[in-house]
């Protein structure tokens, strides 16, 4: 029991002055003093030569004793993770890297709100691709082949596919939605598009439209002017005033463009709408019974209104932008001015 005592005042002595400065050395301690082969384990089997008298004595001690190794050995630890914190070299107390708000691209925002009002009439969004066949931008749509209309649209070729195209505008889309058979069809249909025309402040080789599409049976020319004063009124506000001009597409019969009076000057005249008071904003018309053929829709029952409009002239008069180019080159200084535009 005396020796016991001795060599536990010993181990003491050498525990407080044990010092460790990595993970490593404190690992050493654990193993020494607190491991399947370390000597408080090997203290603990001294329990067995101690006379039955002494037992409660010397467990209380052994037991303080593994208590004050334990101690010791969370505190080398917690001592060894400070300092590995202050070597690694970060700093908690710098303030933290300021996150960038980002934006919406103009266009995106124009494109938002153009398809929320037509959504609140009821119009579902639908998608189709960049790349289309000669079908489905040109053939469907009543362009048959070295039909003069063509060259209305500057179209690029794909070179591996000579059927092949970017498409040339938003309609292709109609074709698509057509085809899939489900009638009645309340659609709204956003995009790129692509014409090969020269790059400058007012044309570019892509933009985008937003194209519609209402067919069901007794749709009438009065309801393709409803659905679009509803929409000039939300768009612009209920003091503009709207002009339908005849027109002629392919794929539409009897064809229209629609003007609004300029929202910039009011109507008075000015650079905008080039004096004469008048915008253009919209191309539309009925579907052509030969649109409706094609796409195995009986044109006896059913007929239809389609219209289509760029988005990038109106965001250009919205946001006061004056260079299409803009819209394209991606030049932060630019972005970053719609950070709260809506
Ligand atoms: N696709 C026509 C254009 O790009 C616009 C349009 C769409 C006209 C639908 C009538 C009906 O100019």
């Amino acid at each position: 029991m005396e020796q016991l005592l001795k060599q536990i005042e010993g181990y003491k002595k050498d525990i407080t002055s044990f010092s460790a400065t990595d993970d490593k050395q404190v690992e050493e301690f654990r193993i020494k003093y607190l491991g399947t082969k370390g000597i408080v384990k090997a203290i603990m089997s001294e329990m067995k030569n101690v006379a039955p008298e002494k037992k409660k004595e010397a467990g209380q001690l052994l037991n303080e004793f593994k208590q004050c190794v334990e101690a010791r050995f969370a505190e080398l630890k917690e001592a060894t993770s400070n300092t590995e914190h202050q070597t690694s070299n970060i700093d908690l107390s710098l303030p933290g890297d300021e996150l960038p708000l980002g934006s919406r691209h103009p266009v995106t925002l124009m494109r938002n709100r153009i398809v929320s009002i037509f959504q609140r009439l009821g119009f579902a969004v639908a998608e189709g691709p960049e790349i289309e066949d000669d079908w489905h931008n040109f053939g469907a749509l009543n362009l048959p082949e070295h039909h003069p209309a063509r060259d209305m649209q500057d179209t690029f070729y794909i070179q591996q596919n000579p059927d092949w195209v970017l498409r040339t505008h938003t309609s292709s889309v109609q074709i698509r939605e057509m085809e899939k058979g489900k009638l009645p069809i309340r659609m709204l249909m956003p995009g790129r598009v692509y014409r090969n025309e020269t790059v400058s402040a007012r044309s570019h080789c892509f933009f985008h439209q937003v194209e519609g599409l209402y067919i069901d049976e007794n749709v009438s020319f009065a309801d393709l002017k409803q659905t679009l004063y509803f929409f000039v009124k939300e768009m612009y506000g209920k003091e503009v005033k709207v002009r339908f001009r005849p027109s002629y597409f392919p794929f539409t019969e009897p064809s229209a463009e629609m003007d609004v009076t300029c929202f910039i000057c009011g109507g008075g005249g000015c650079n905008i709408c080039k004096k004469t008071g008048w915008v253009e904003i919209l191309g539309c018309g009925m579907v052509h019974p030969n649109v409706l053929s094609n796409c195995g829709i009986d044109p006896n029952k059913y007929t239809g209104f389609a219209f289509g409009m760029g988005i990038e002239r109106p965001a250009m008069l919205k946001y006061g932008v004056n260079d299409l180019r803009l819209f394209s080159e991606n030049d932060v200084r630019f972005l970053r001015q719609f950070t709260s535009a809506i």
